[in-house]
């Protein structure tokens, strides 16, 4: 058995939402920013616990608030990710009023919060963070690969 599931990855410019996508599909990475024009819409199946589930992902063009996010790309979806850039507080000073906002679309729709760019902190910014942002996350590194996979299996799981 096979299910679709639609998911969004929505963030401010330059989080790394393209590259999220690029590490769990391809398992590669570019250094290279091209930044994303309206939306780009890959596909990956995974295997949970013998469940076929076909993740169409909409890798959305990041906004600087959330307001702004055209709403028509929303329809339908049944999970979120919502990712930040861990070295730059602009990107995630906002985060409760931009899940606040997803969420007067999306009720009850399951998201996942990354910080993303974790290969370029230390353990120290690492611990700042989790006082700063009152919203639990998952560190991620499109670079590296870490946690990437797992974090999408996570809300894979959720929307189950
Ligand atoms: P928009 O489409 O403009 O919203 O950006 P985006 O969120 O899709 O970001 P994108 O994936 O294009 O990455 C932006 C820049 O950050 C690129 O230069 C990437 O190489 C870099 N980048 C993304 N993820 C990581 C990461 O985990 N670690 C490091 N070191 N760089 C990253
Ligand atoms: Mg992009």
């Amino acid at each position: 058995m096979e299910i679709v599931k639609k998911v969004i990855l929505t963030g401010h410019f330059g989080v790394g939402k393209s590259s999220l996508v690029k590490q769990f599909v391809f398992q590669k990475f570019s250094d290279q920013y091209l930044t994303t024009i309206g939306v780009k819409i890959d596909k990956k199946t995974v295997d949970i616990d013998g469940t076929s589930v076909k993740m169409m992902l909409w890798d959305i063009a990041g906004e600087s608030n959330m307001i702004k996010v055209p709403k028509k790309y929303f329809m339908g979806a049944h999970g979120i990710l919502y990712v930040f850039d861990a070295t730059r507080e602009e990107t995630y000073q906002n985060i409760e009023n931009d899940l606040f906002e997803i969420n007067k679309s999306m009720r009850d729709t399951p998201f996942v919060v990354l910080a993303n760019k974790a290969d370029l902190i230390d353990e120290k910014l690492a611990e700042t963070l989790k006082t700063k942002i009152n919203v639990p996350f998952r560190l991620t590194s499109a670079k590296s690969g870490d946690n990437v996979e797992a974090s999408f299996i996570e809300l894979a799981k959720n929307m189950l």
